[in-house]
């Protein structure tokens, strides 16, 4: 059975109590989409005292004024579109919770007009989409983060502490992915009008800023790509009115050369003949680290991590101790953002990051299309 809403919200909620402190400042956001998504960020704004929503968008009339009733969410202004809302607004920052094809739009414009914008995943449908919104970026001097809670997860924090750590030594070879044996959504998250892609960007992005992140993103060079359809077309595996429209991706694969010679295989499901498409791990000259297969989207394993290598001749495997998170990721996420526009401190999830991420994302899409290896280039920004 599905998860309802609040079982699936309530893994983002925080243990702890935060203070604000940055005493005396606050600042004005503004939501951009009031669907599903912009109810994990509404959750949070008890635990963020000097964040003062002061308006919401969405194309959907009446939409953002339930929202508001919903949340709780008192003396603020209602508006048709994102645009509207940022010509009439004074805002320090927005959130950027529309479906993908809105994604870069909405944070451009924001960009133009001086906000700060914390933008929801994927960072954009198109690597040519996700280079204009860097441009707009750096012109503004704002600062753009990109919505992926599973980075504020301490297990996750720590993969990149192992590898930095050099225990591994130089990685060269990593396998990467997830999916679920059933577990196709619905309403946006299925037709190329909202949202461009499918699992490759639904969850795709997560697995592979898990790996790329630890590494240090190093620049994708070529991808080989695969992408199919076999299950959310299908009215005999999906609900068949949601079948009729669907026009993603359910299925990636690739395999992906990196600079340094590193090697990344990669696969993303949203239905699978198979339990899971395997563990991460990470394959490096002094050891190997091996992340139990996740729904990483929430960022949380169940598993210890397990290092492996050979000492002396003697091979040896201990195990990472499991960390718990003390606060939501949500919290984290919204939290990390404010600080650095207070502070004038680097995106806590950069797009120069996640640029990569969407640039192997395109690659993909266009190698599956052409059926053969493809260059990835990316475009001064
Ligand atoms: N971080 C996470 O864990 C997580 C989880 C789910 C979804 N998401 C991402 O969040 C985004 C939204 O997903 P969702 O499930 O909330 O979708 P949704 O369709 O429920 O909500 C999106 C809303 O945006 C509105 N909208 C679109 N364009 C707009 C515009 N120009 N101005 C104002 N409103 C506009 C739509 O009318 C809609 O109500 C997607 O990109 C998805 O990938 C992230």
């Amino acid at each position: 059975m599905a998860a309802t809403i609040d079982q699936v919200l309530s893994q983002f909620t925080p243990e702890v109590k935060k203070v604000n402190k940055h005493e005396g400042k606050t600042l004005k956001a503004g939501f951009i989409g009031t669907g599903w998504i912009a109810e994990a960020y509404a959750k949070e704004l008890p635990l963020l005292p000097d964040l003062k929503v002061v308006a919401l968008s969405d194309l959907i009339p009446g939409k953002a004024e339930e929202f508001a009733r919903t949340w709780g969410i008192d003396n603020v202004r209602f508006y048709a579109s994102g645009a509207e809302m940022i010509d009439r607004e004074e805002l320090d920052l927005v959130f950027v919770c529309t479906y993908n094809t809105q994604h870069a739009p909405n944070a451009i414009y924001a960009l133009e007009h001086g906000v700060n914008v914390l933008c929801e995943k994927p960072f954009t449908v198109t690597l040519e989409e996700a280079v204009e919104v860097c441009r707009a970026e750096k012109k503004s001097g704002k600062l753009l983060s990109i919505g992926f809670q599973p980075r504020m997860d301490d297990n996750m924090r720590n993969i990149r502490k192992i590898v930095e750590s050099g225990e591994l030594g130089d990685i060269y070879y990593i396998q990467t992915g997830g999916g679920r044996r059933r577990g196709i959504p619905n309403s946006t998250f299925i037709e190329k009008k909202t949202a461009g892609i499918g699992a490759l960007g639904d969850i795709g992005c997560y697995s592979l800023d898990l790996v790329l992140r630890a590494i240090g993103y190093p620049k994708p060079l070529t991808v080989s790509g695969y992408t199919s359809a076999f299950f959310g077309p299908d009215p005999a595996q999906n609900n068949p009115a949601d079948a009729a429209r669907f026009n993603v991706d359910d299925f990636g694969a690739a395999f992906i050369r990196l600079e340094g010679g590193i090697i990344l295989d990669f696969r993303i499901a949203w239905a699978m003949n198979i339990d899971t498409p395997g563990d991460t791990i990470l394959l490096g000259t002094k050891g190997g680290l091996r992340v139990p297969s996740t729904d990483c989207w929430n960022g949380s394993f169940e598993k210890p991590m397990k290092v492996y290598k050979t000492v002396a001749g003697n091979n040896v495997e201990y195990e990472i101790p499991l960390k718990k998170t003390p606060e939501g990721l949500f919290y984290r996420k919204i939290r990390s953002f404010m600080d650095a526009i207070y502070e004038g401190g680097e995106a806590p999830v950069p797009s120069a990051e996640i640029l990569y991420n969407q640039a192997i994302i395109d690659g993909i899409v266009r190698s599956s299309e052409v059926g053969r290896e493809v260059e990835i280039v990316i475009p001064e920004i």
